[in-house]
C-alpha cells in the first residue's frame, strides 16, 4: 500500500501522518479546518527540527518526510488512497458523518480504520459501504514514540482486512496486538484498577496519594504511581475513558469513576498541563519528598492494587478480548507496565491473588471484588498461566 490517508490533524493524526511518511508512504491529511492544518504543519516541523537537533533524522530525512506528505482541504483528495485512518474528534455522530462522505469517494477495496479510544468499531463500520473493509487501530499517544499499536477487527471485518491492516503496521515497526471489539480493547479496559483503585484506596484515607505512588513505584517497579500518572495522561482524558467503559459495560461496578476525580475535572485541574490536579505543580516539593514506607502497609497497598489489575487482565484472557501473550505485550508497551500481569500472577501465586481478591469482597460486600472465574478456578486445579494449558481447567 503506497498511499496512506489520515483524517483529522490533532495530536494522534499528526502524530500517525509522520510515522506513516516517515515509512516512505504517500500521505494525505485532511482536516475540516484549515486553522488546525497550519498549526499542524508548525508543530511538525517543530517536532522533526528536535529529531534532527538531536541527530535521530538527517536533513534528507526530514525533508523527505515533508514531501511525503499533503494537506488536503477537501475529502476528495483522497480517492486513490488505499488505507485511511480516522482521527479526529471522540464522536459518535461526526466520525460517522466523515465516514459516510469518505466511503462515498474511496474504493470498496480501500481499508477504512478509525483511531477511536473507546467506540464502537461495529457500529463505526456500519454506516461505511463495504463494512467488510472496516477496522480500529488504536494508537498511542504520541504516535511515533509508543511502540504498541490495538488492532481491533467489528463483527463485519473481513479477515484479509485484519491480515493486511497487521502487515501495514509492522511495517512501521510498530508492535500490534488484536483485541476484541470490547470497550477499553486491552489497555485502557485492563488498567482501569491503577487508577481507580488507588483512588479508593486514597478516598477511604489508608494512605495519601504520595504514599500509594512511592509504594507502587518502590514495592511495583511502576514508573510512575497512579496519581502522578492520572496528572501526566490528564484528568478530562483519564476520567473520560473510565466513565466512558464504566457506561459501555452498563454500569460495570468494577469501572465505576470516582467523585475525587470528577471534582478535579470540574475545577479544571487537569493535571500537569494545567499546572495543578491531584498534585501542584507550582510547589514542587512533593516530588523530591522521599517518604519511608511501612512495609507491612505498604504490600497491603501494592497487592490490593496489583491484584485487581491481575483479576482484569485474567477476566480479559477468559473472555478472549486478546491472548495470552498479547494482554502481557499491550500492558508493556502500551502503558510501561514493568512486567506482564499474568506473569505477575503467577510469581505471586494464584491462590494468594484469590485469597487477596476474596478478603476485599468478604470485606466490602461489593461486586467491585468479585475474583474472576478462571482464578477461581485455575486456584482450585493448582495450575499457572505459564506453565500450564490453561484451559484444561475451564
Ligand atoms: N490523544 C490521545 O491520547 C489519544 C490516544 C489514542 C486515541 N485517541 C483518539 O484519537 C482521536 C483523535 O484524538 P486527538 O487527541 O488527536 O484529538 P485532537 O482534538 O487533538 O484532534 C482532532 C482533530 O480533528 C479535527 N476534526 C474535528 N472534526 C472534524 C471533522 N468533522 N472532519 C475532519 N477533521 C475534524 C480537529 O480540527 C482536530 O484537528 C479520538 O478518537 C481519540 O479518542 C486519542
Amino acid at each position: 500500500m503506497k498511499h496512506i490517508g489520515v483524517i483529522g490533524c490533532g495530536t494522534m493524526g499528526l502524530g500517525i501522518a509522520q510515522v506513516a511518511a516517515s515509512n516512505n508512504h504517500s500521505v494525505f491529511i485532511y482536516d475540516s479546518f484549515p486553522s488546525a492544518i497550519d498549526k499542524a504543519r508548525i508543530n511538525l516541523n517543530k517536532t522533526l527540527q528536535t529529531l534532527f537537533d538531536k541527530e535521530k533524522i538527517s536533513k534528507e530525512k526530514w525533508d523527505q518526510i515533508i514531501a511525503n506528505i499533503t494537506w488536503c482541504i477537501d475529502l476528495n483528495e483522497f480517492k486513490n488512497c488505499e488505507f485511511v485512518i480516522e482521527a479526529i474528534v471522540e464522536n459518535y455522530s461526526i466520525k460517522k458523518t466523515v465516514f459516510e462522505n469518505l466511503s462515498q469517494i474511496v474504493s470498496d477495496t480501500c481499508i477504512i480504520a478509525s483511531n477511536t479510544s473507546s467506540l464502537s468499531i461495529t457500529s463505526l463500520a456500519s454506516c461505511v459501504k463495504n463494512p467488510k473493509r472496516f477496522i480500529g487501530v488504536h494508537f498511542f499517544n504520541p504516535a511515533p514514540v509508543m511502540p504498541l499499536v490495538e488492532i481491533i477487527p467489528g463483527i463485519q471485518t473481513e479477515e484479509n482486512s485484519l491480515t493486511l491492516s497487521k502487515q501495514l503496521i509492522a511495517s512501521w515497526k510498530k508492535e500490534i496486538v488484536v483485541a476484541k471489539d470490547t470497550p477499553g480493547f486491552i489497555v485502557n479496559r485492563i488498567a482501569r484498577p491503577y487508577y481507580g483503585e488507588a483512588i479508593r484506596i486514597y478516598e477511604e484515607n489508608l494512605a495519601s496519594k504520595e504514599y500509594i505512588d512511592q509504594t507502587m513505584k518502590k514495592l511495583g517497579g511502576f514508573k510512575m504511581g497512579p496519581f502522578e500518572l492520572m496528572d501526566f495522561i490528564g484528568h478530562d482524558v483519564n476520567y473520560a475513558v473510565t466513565e466512558s467503559v464504566w457506561t459501555a459495560f452498563y454500569f460495570e461496578p468494577k469501572y465505576k469513576p470516582s467523585l475525587s476525580q470528577k471534582r478535579l475535572v470540574e475545577a479544571a485541574y487537569l493535571g500537569r498541563k494545567s499546572g495543578r490536579g491531584f498534585y501542584n505543580y507550582e510547589d514542587v516539593s512533593h516530588e523530591s519528598k522521599d517518604i519511608e514506607l511501612d512495609l507491612e502497609k505498604s504490600t497491603m497497598i501494592f497487592e490490593r492494587i496489583i491484584c485487581m489489575l491481575i483479576h482484569e487482565a485474567a477476566d480479559a484472557l477468559y473472555l478472549e478480548i486478546a491472548s495470552k501473550e498479547d494482554i502481557e505485550t499491550a500492558m508493556c508497551k502500551g502503558v510501561n507496565y514493568p512486567k506482564g500481569l499474568l506473569h505477575w500472577a503467577d510469581e505471586i501465586g494464584i491462590e494468594k491473588c484469590v485469597s487477596i481478591l476474596n478478603y476485599y469482597y468478604n470485606l466490602y460486600h461489593e461486586e467491585r471484588y468479585r475474583c474472576s472465574a478462571i482464578l477461581q478456578m485455575m486456584a482450585k486445579s493448582k495450575i499457572t498461566f505459564f506453565n500450564h494449558n490453561v484451559s484444561v481447567c475451564l
